[in-house]
């Protein structure tokens, strides 16, 4: 255990090193490497995904001044809003008299153009600057304005980083996918999204998430549409990890019906017959299917618990009722609940005292990509005196 200073604050963090065996075992090649239960300091975690860029909207959630798209974020509220001279800024959402959260969900629109506090009536306009004519009762003085947060947009969606020192988004996310950067994603529109809980650890999410040999135990009507058996995963760069699943000759898209029901497609022409699957380290999953894109952003919220925020976006030239397809969201609303039960009952199993370390199947060089670059962020933290 060490003790870590932080400023005035000062507290006590559990940071039992890594032990030299542990690295070493992770360090070999996938074939000879023992899976190594890492374990889980959250206030690594924490650090890991505050030095990152998290995307918090799609562009046209965005579209007019006034609208927001709120998160929150390791106990941080982010609020994202369009301004009225179109620019895309970020704030940490708390009133700068005593804290209360401006916002409340996912997002929306302000009304009047203003963040509006629900406590004592202080207002801000869109660049989060106080109104001390608003409350004058309130006291705040001229030119006190919300807390900035970082934002970027970039492949049509807002990202944001509470790290100062994390280089801009291109430089810090390297060369996405080519099939990323080819799919229409200036032309998504939100179809529905949804958040839950899993009662697992981040990370055994997103290795869920990179192998597709779980298919024939766990989903038998994704493998009916993607068969495991002609999957593939890579590394691309130092931030992306990928992977494709080509379509079964029978199937046009990942749907109950397997039919594209005359939806565009999001996906490029060259990209059809396959779906393409990219992680962004740390954890934003994504599905590029033909006609639409799944989002998957992990947030942990405690060693064992995880919020997963779903959205499904299709082209914003379907019709009004291509946005809510059933055959899509049935088809994805009990994938996402198998892989959420295998997930959680795994969670039981790395839980148990006694459990030390697995090991990696053949087909898993992606999932032990992942975990080494997880390792060395936790052994490089781990080093630092922080
Ligand atoms: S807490 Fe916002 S005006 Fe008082
Ligand atoms: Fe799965």
């Amino acid at each position: 255990m060490a003790v870590a200073y932080r400023g005035r604050r000062c507290f006590r963090t559990i940071r039992a090193p890594l032990s030299l065996e542990r690295e070493c075992l992770l360090k070999r090649p996938r074939a000879s490497a023992r899976r190594v239960h890492i374990p889980t300091f959250f206030d690594l975690d924490r650090e890991l995904f505050n030095a990152a860029w998290i995307p918090i909207a799609h562009e046209s959630e965005l579209a007019a001044p006034g609208q927001y798209c709120a998160l929150d974020f390791f106990g941080e509220r982010i609020v994202v809003v369009r301004g009225a001279d179109f620019a895309v800024r970020g704030f940490l959402d708390r009133c700068v008299h005593r804290a209360t959260p401006l916002t409340e969900g996912a997002g929306g629109a302000l009304r009047d153009l203003c963040f509006t506090c629900p406590y004592h009536g202080l207002k801000f306009d869109l660049a989060g600057r106080a109104d001390p004519r608003s409350a004058p009762w309130v006291g705040v003085k001229e030119g006190s304005h919300l807390a900035p947060v970082r934002v970027y947009t970039f492949m049509s969606f807002v990202w944001f980083c509470l790290s100062p020192t994390t280089p801009d988004l291109p430089a810090w996310m390297g060369a996405p996918p080519q099939w990323l950067l080819r799919a229409s994603l200036h032309a998504l529109r939100l179809g529905r999204r949804r958040v839950f809980e899993a009662a697992a650890n981040w990370k055994l999410l997103v290795q869920n998430f990179q192998e597709s040999h779980h298919f024939s135990t766990v989903h038998p009507s994704l493998e009916a549409r993607t068969t495991w058996r002609r999957s593939t995963s890579s590394v691309v760069g130092d931030k992306w990890f990928g992977g494709t699943m080509e379509l079964a000759v029978d199937a046009e898209t990942v749907s109950e019906t397997g039919k594209l029901d005359g939806r565009p497609p999001v996906a490029h022409a060259d990209d059809l017959r396959c779906v393409h699957d990219a992680l962004l380290f740390p954890a934003w999953l994504t599905s590029l299917q033909p006609d639409y894109f799944l989002s998957y952003r992990l947030i942990p919220k405690a060693i064992d618990k995880t919020t997963i925020m779903t959205d499904i976006y299709f082209h914003t030239a379907s019709r009004a009722d291509d946005m809510s397809p059933s055959d899509v969201y049935t088809f994805w609303d009990r994938t996402n609940a198998e892989d959420r039960a295998i997930c959680e009952r795994q969670q039981r199993g790395v839980s148990q005292p006694s459990f030390t370390t697995g090991f990696y199947a053949p087909v898993e060089d992606g999932q032990h990509a992942f975990d080494q670059r997880v390792a060395a962020y936790y052994l490089e933290r781990d080093g630092d005196d922080v």
